[in-house]
């Protein structure tokens, strides 16, 4: 039996089935957009710990970050004795999340956990209780979270009750438009629909937040339009809501802008972020407006490990890191030479229904039939173990699975991104023929 066989045997009697993994493969190191498994074999990483590793895995700058703060101390909880590096990276992120306006920052641990805050301090600061989410939304597995996720199965199948007061309206999915209009001819009716929203579904009166990924990102990378986000926008201001942006996936330069929300002139009232903020160590925060912000109660907001000084010296190198590095140019060169490929793969292969992306989060989705739309999710499976196989790590997302996401880390050679593409062309085109 192989090592492998082993932990393979003893995660299935160990581990519940609940955890859900894509690759059967264990890994032994990784470095940059690298992961080498046990058995020695390297695979090109496009998951990138599914957007958490924008500075690559096992970052130097990071790691040394991490060593001298586990020398000085690991957990005082700043809920009894505070430390320097919280406050540091408060800072940080008041100033560079979008808008000018006066800020404060908590951190969590995770991002759904920055979801949960992110509600807790709408709802106390509007007194309203109700919060609008979008369908193919995802925003994490705690009871709140999960609620307001769109995806059934996995994610919520057999587990309600839900949390009551959360309303969900379409997104626009263009490729899927749920008003089975086209662009931009629709006006964007996706976005209006708001306003008839408060007549159909709750009264704005009632309505504490909205709350939107500006890209979506489990729910298949489906980039709205342009005027999406600012409509929206719009009506919350007019109706007192509290904008909510889950930055969680778009954030740390994912899409060639340090925040998403910038790309389309908007300056969230909270933004929420995780994934890439620590360089692979948990952590969360929550940025928003200091009057919404600094609402609640003494006490009512934090927890025992949020923010924990580890994390918060990875985050500082992080962003350093991202400067340094020039990792939003990097990111859009990484989105330029992907989507180009994308785009030509989409001539060449009848599975590709669409492509689309901004900055390195690019997505095509795969369609057994392009005039029905059919999700191709048995081929999206396929495609995604035949990369492995010819060594490259890859995801799939979206409500139907079919969608195929690029996450690597933002450091990815020129090389290492040529042959993972290429990797992937030459998958689609095998298995198109077998299928064929
Ligand atoms: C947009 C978004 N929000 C929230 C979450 C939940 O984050 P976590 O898994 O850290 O709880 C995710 C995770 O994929 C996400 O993509």
């Amino acid at each position: 039996m192989t090592r492998h066989e082993f932990l393979q045997a003893q995660r299935t009697e160990n581990v519940p089935q609940g955890l859900s993994c894509a690759h059967p493969i264990f890994i032994k190191k990784a470095k940059g957009a690298l992961i080498t498994d046990m058995e020695e074999k390297e695979y090109i990483d496009f998951i990138g710990g599914i957007g958490v590793n924008n500075v690559g895995h096992c970052n130097e700058a990071v790691i040394e970050a991490i060593k001298d703060q586990i020398q000085k101390f690991l957990h005082p909880c700043f809920h009894a004795v505070m430390y320097e590096p919280y406050i540091e990276l408060a800072k940080m992120l008041n100033e560079i999340t979008p808008g000018t306006f006066p800020k404060r920052t908590m951190l969590s641990n995770s991002g759904a956990e920055a979801v949960e805050n992110g509600i807790k301090i709408a709802r106390h600061a509007t007194g309203r209780t109700a919060v609008i989410t979008f369908q193919h939304a995802f925003h994490g597995r705690t009871l709140l979270a999960m609620s307001l996720t769109s995806k059934v199965k996995p994610y919520k199948a057999g587990f309600g009750p839900f949390a009551p007061e959360v309303y969900r309206m379409p997104y626009a999915y263009c490729y899927r438009c749920s008003f089975g209009l086209r662009y931009p001819g629709c006006g964007i009716a996706c976005a209006h629909h708001l306003s008839e929203f408060f007549e159909t579904h709750v009264p704005a009166e009632q309505v504490a937040a909205l709350i939107v990924e500006p890209i979506q990102g489990e729910g298949g990378f489906i980039v709205p339009p342009k005027e999406f986000l600012p409509i929206l926008y719009r009506i919350c201001k007019e109706r007192g809501i509290v904008f909510i942006a889950d930055e969680v996936q778009t954030g740390f330069g994912r899409t060639g802008r340090m925040f998403a929300a910038e790309h389309f002139d908007i300056a969230p009232d909270v933004l929420l972020m995780a994934k890439s903020i620590a360089g692979g160590l948990p952590l969360g925060a929550v940025t928003g407006r200091e009057d919404l912000m600094n609402h609640p109660q003494t006490g009512g907001l934090g927890g025992t490990f949020s923010g924990n000084p580890v994390s918060c010296r990875a985050a500082l190198a992080v962003l350093n890191q991202i400067q340094e590095r020039h990792l939003l140019e990097k990111a859009r060169e990484i989105g330029q030479q992907t989507m180009t490929r994308f785009l030509d793969f989409q001539k060449r292969f009848e599975v590709i229904g669409d492509v689309r992306g901004l900055g390195a989060m690019v997505g095509m989705e795969l369609v057994t039939d392009r005039s029905t739309k059919e999700p191709a999710k048995a081929f999206t499976k396929e495609l995604v173990e035949r990369c492995r196989e010819k060594g490259l790590l890859m995801i799939s997302a979206g409500t139907h699975s079919n969608i195929i996401r690029t996450l690597m880390p933002l450091v990815i050679t020129d090389q290492q991104l040529d042959k993972g593409l290429s990797i992937l062309e030459e998958s689609l085109f095998e298995l198109e023929d077998s299928h064929s």
